[in-house]
């Protein structure tokens, strides 16, 4: 298959698909053509995105033979829930939508995440094309088959695994991206390079400052680096989701950081930080623990905060009680029962599961401050 860096492909078996990755949406059509021809494609993106790439995508997918509709979601993480879901499937019924439809979710996490469960649930299940748009959604919610809405009672607590049929990844759609969209995606690109890649996280040392610049730039430019790094992050994951589809165990590595990411994001009221900033403070987090425990060296913990903070991501720990932080870390559905999990360092490109950890050493990785308060400032 045509690609401007060579495709990846996921290995599930008959679940396999492929990834493309390319500068343009030139090559769109070519890979979707096996699973659109001759097929109703309901394009489901919002406002925003659907503004600057819909006609391309809808383009791209005529001229593969389908027949393109698309269908508007209201944006932000709020509007992630049921209702949502609900318009969505009430829309594709109405549109007189069959079991052969292809939805294709044009967006960043939030829509990849709704659009991938109501083609999951849609008449049992109906195929889905990824196209990510965000640095987030490019290196890790379009691929792995995840998919979900939020409950009043917590996030991603409703949804199905439904596996894409191709995922394509226009690297320069991130041109377009808000910088704090940008910066926050680029705390799970180090998330890889700490949890698989060594050299990984030497390149990121190397380039992060030209490549945060080039992207929050006005106008912003996407580095050419950054193709073949989001590349590199798919491949880790990839290769990580076929060994562990279902998250039995291997899975739970892509989690560095988010344990503590997602009781800081609660107890914010998820109004403070987007995703990726908090994760930052998780991994940062998790280093201190680390080397509290004595499973890895300072240094790491110092390397791992320099790039973070060259990244213009925050790594202080807010000030929250400690009790909070254990109850939300017990409410998180990754954790056990009453066993608490953390993903750790072990040094710059491998991670271990360790259980139940001392207590005094997690209040010490947990003090407020230690670390960059930047970025702190609502949205
Ligand atoms: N399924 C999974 O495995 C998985 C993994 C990680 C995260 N997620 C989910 O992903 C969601 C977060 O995704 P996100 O960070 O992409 O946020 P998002 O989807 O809310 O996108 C961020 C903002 O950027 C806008 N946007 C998207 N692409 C753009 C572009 N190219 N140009 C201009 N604006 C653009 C969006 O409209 C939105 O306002 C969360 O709901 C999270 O739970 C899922
Ligand atoms: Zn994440």
């Amino acid at each position: 298959m045509a690609s401007d860096l060579p495709p990846l492909r996921i290995d599930l078996g008959e679940r396999s698909y492929p990834i493309v990755f390319s500068g343009s949406f030139d090559l769109l059509a070519d890979a979707a053509r096996p699973c659109v021809a001759g097929r109703a494609c309901a394009v489901v993106t919002n406002e925003a995105v659907g503004g600057l790439y819909g006609d391309a995508v809808c383009a791209a997918l005529e001229a593969a033979g389908g027949r393109a509709q698309r269908f508007l979601l209201p944006d932000g993480e709020e509007r992630k829930n049921l209702r949502t879901l609900e318009c969505l499937l009430e829309g594709f019924a109405r549109a007189g939508m069959s079991r052969t439809a292809v939805v294709v979710a044009l967006g960043g996490g939030v829509v990849g995440d709704i659009a991938g469960f109501a083609a999951a649930a849609y008449m049992r299940g109906v195929d889905c094309i990824q196209v990510p748009t965000t640095l987030l959604a490019q290196v890790d919610s379009s691929v792995g088959g995840k998919t979900g809405v939020n409950l009043a009672a917590g996030k991603n607590l409703a949804g199905a695994f439904h596996q894409p049929r191709l995922v394509f990844i226009n690297w320069n759609t991130l041109a377009t991206l808000p910088p704090r969209e940008a910066r926050a995606g680029y705390a799970e690109v180090i998330k890889y390079g700490i949890i698989a890649d060594a050299p990984l996280f030497e390149q990121l040392e190397r380039e992060t400052p030209g490549i945060i610049a080039a992207l929050c730039a006005t106008p912003a430019r996407v580095p050419a680096a950054l193709g073949a790094i989001i590349r590199r992050c798919c491949a880790i994951k990839a290769d990580v989701v076929g060994r562990d589809e279902r998250e039995g165990g291997l899975r739970a590595i892509l989690n560095y950081g988010h344990t503590f990411a997602h009781a800081v994001e609660a107890l914010t009221a998820y109004g403070e930080y987007v995703h990726g900033e908090a994760v930052a403070i998780g991994m940062h987090a998790a280093a201190r623990l680390a080397a509290g425990l004595g499973l890895c060296d300072a240094a790491l913990v110092a390397r791992q905060a320099r790039l973070l903070e060259a990244a213009g991501l925050p790594t202080a720990f807010p000030a929250l009680e400690f009790d909070a932080v254990l109850a939300a870390f017990g409410r998180d559905k990754k954790s056990r029962g009453a066993t608490l999990r953390f993903v750790l360092p072990r040094r710059i490109g491998a991670v271990e599961i360790i259980e139940n950890t001392d207590m005094t050493a997690l209040r010490a990785a947990i003090a407020p401050g230690g670390g960059s308060m930047h970025q702190r400032a609502r949205r």
